[in-house]
């Protein structure tokens, strides 16, 4: 396993570009499951998560070549297996959006159900209760989803939960409903943008989708998508990382493909606190040199602030004059990442679903844990800004979900170092022969 040396107190200056949307392209290279012919992706960022669906598809009989920093090709040969495996999904939970597309091209499909994760209780209810409504006969057994339908047929179906929609749960949806028969109307559908760059890329090959972007979606099923190509968009939760790593260090950066459109929440929440963004051209420059005010906060679906900044947010609270709130209405126990912030010496008082941050003057480099792929981020912000040296553990969190983050941290005058996780100076301390004695007796 590897971990990242951090040394703080550098501000970042340069210029780096934004990579391909996650949270795009795996649904869309799920949906690549759907088409008849070959189907070329570009744009789609280097990630192990990526790698992990790759893996998945393949095990379902597409072939797949190609090289991210070019183009990946994708092509079914063998339609005959219908079951991602649990051994697969079990890495991703974002396996699950073979779902949809399984179940509508090979009328069959046999999902491991993914587990639950450390950015809190994720059902699928929303997903099942979709197929359900277009005639799919569902049962989950042994830890697995069976879905079954000869062919699907549209439905209306309303899609809000007690937290808002569901953005894969619209995706496993909206690919099924292309090829049902007749018309599928989805309200309180995710708005996100990665949902719309799904539904794009669907109807570039030819389906019928209406109404992306808003809570209602009229979905004409057809009976077959061709094969074709397509650009993933960039992705709107890096360009935010990398903005607030600007405000952190106090640096000045030049961003590259920056989807501003959809980021008027988060950008105006920076602006509120005292960064300063500009456009110029194709360039977004982010000035983080400026005052700062805390801010409260609400991560909220899209277009409110995402909850996949909500610990980057937090890092950059932390070192913020006054006092910020922060909630969580989509992932309420998303804050692992508050308790490895504390060590670095944030001031976090945890209240349900909000945590209180006061900031502080300064944080200093500590031994932290990264729990999942936003903490990981939020923490290796919170290290650049820190006085001294941190030592960040379990970073393949962040490699599921960033492209080289840390190299494109270093070119803009980071230092972070990917050494081997070796135990530091870990030696046993001597324990009185009573105190011993004492632990053997009682672990007898
Ligand atoms: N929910 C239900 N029932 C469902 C589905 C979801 O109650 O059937 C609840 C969830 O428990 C949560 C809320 O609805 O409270 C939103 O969950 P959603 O289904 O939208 O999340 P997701 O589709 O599993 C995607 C992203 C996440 C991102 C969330 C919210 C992908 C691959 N993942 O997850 O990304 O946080 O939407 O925007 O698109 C990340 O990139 O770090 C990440 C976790």
């Amino acid at each position: 396993m590897e971990m990242f040396v951090v040394s703080g107190g550098r501000p970042l200056k340069g210029r780096v570009s934004v990579s391909g949307a996650k949270n795009a392209a795996l649904p869309i290279m799920a949906a690549t499951l759907l088409a008849d012919g070959p189907v070329t992706l570009h744009n789609v960022p280097q990630l192990v998560d990526v790698a992990t669906l790759a893996r998945v598809l393949v095990s379902l009989g597409m072939k797949i070549h190609g090289d991210t920093s070019a183009a990946l090709h994708f092509e079914t040969h063998d339609d005959s297996n219908v079951t991602a495996d649990y051994e697969l999904v079990r890495r991703m939970r974002a396996s699950i959006c073979v779902l949809g597309p399984l179940l509508a091209r090979r009328k069959r499909a046999c999902v491991s159900l993914p587990g639950g994760c450390n950015i809190g209780h994720r059902p699928i209810d929303l997903h099942l209760k979709g197929l359900r409504a277009m005639g799919a006969e569902i049962t989950i057994e042994n830890g697995y989803v069976y879905a079954e339908a000869e062919r699907l047929r549209g439905a209306d179906i309303y899609l809000g939960g007690a937290f808002g929609s569901t953005v894969t749960g619209t995706c496993n949806i909206m690919s099924a409903a292309v090829l049902a028969e007749g018309t599928t109307r989805i309200e309180a559908a995710a708005c996100e943008p990665e949902v719309v760059d799904l539904g794009n890329f669907l109807n570039s090959l030819g389906a019928h989708i209406q109404g992306l972007g808003t809570p209602f979606l009229t979905i004409e099923g057809v009976e077959r998508l061709s094969g074709g190509e397509y650009r993933v968009a960039y992705d709107r939760i890096e360009a935010a990382t990398l903005m607030i790593a600007a405000g952190l260090t106090r640096g000045v950066v030049e961003l590259e493909q920056v989807p501003v459109a959809d980021m008027t929440a988060v950008i105006e929440t920076l602006t509120h606190i005292g960064l300063k963004i500009d456009q110029l051209g194709p360039l977004t420059i982010v000035d983080g040199r400026g005052l700062r005010s805390a801010t409260d906060l609400v991560a909220l679906p899209y277009p409110g602030i995402p909850t996949d900044v909500q610990a980057q947010m937090m890092s950059l609270m932390s070192v913020t004059p006054g006092m910020s709130v922060i909630t969580d209405r989509v992932f309420p126990d998303r804050f692992m990442h508050a308790s490895e912030l504390v060590r670095m010496g944030a001031q976090i008082r945890r209240e349900g679903p909000t945590a209180v941050v006061q900031g502080v003057e300064h944080l200093s480099g500590a031994h932290v844990m990264a729990s999942d792929l936003r903490a990981s981020a939020a923490l290796v912000l919170a290290a650049l800004a820190a006085e001294g040296e941190t030592v960040i553990r379990r970073i393949y969190h962040l490699d599921r979900g960033y492209e080289r983050l840390d190299d494109k941290l270093n070119s803009l005058g980071a230092s972070i170092r990917r050494v081997d996780d070796q135990p530091v100076g870990l030696t046993t301390p001597e324990v009185p022969m009573e105190l011993s004695k004492h632990r053997s007796s009682r672990a007898a």
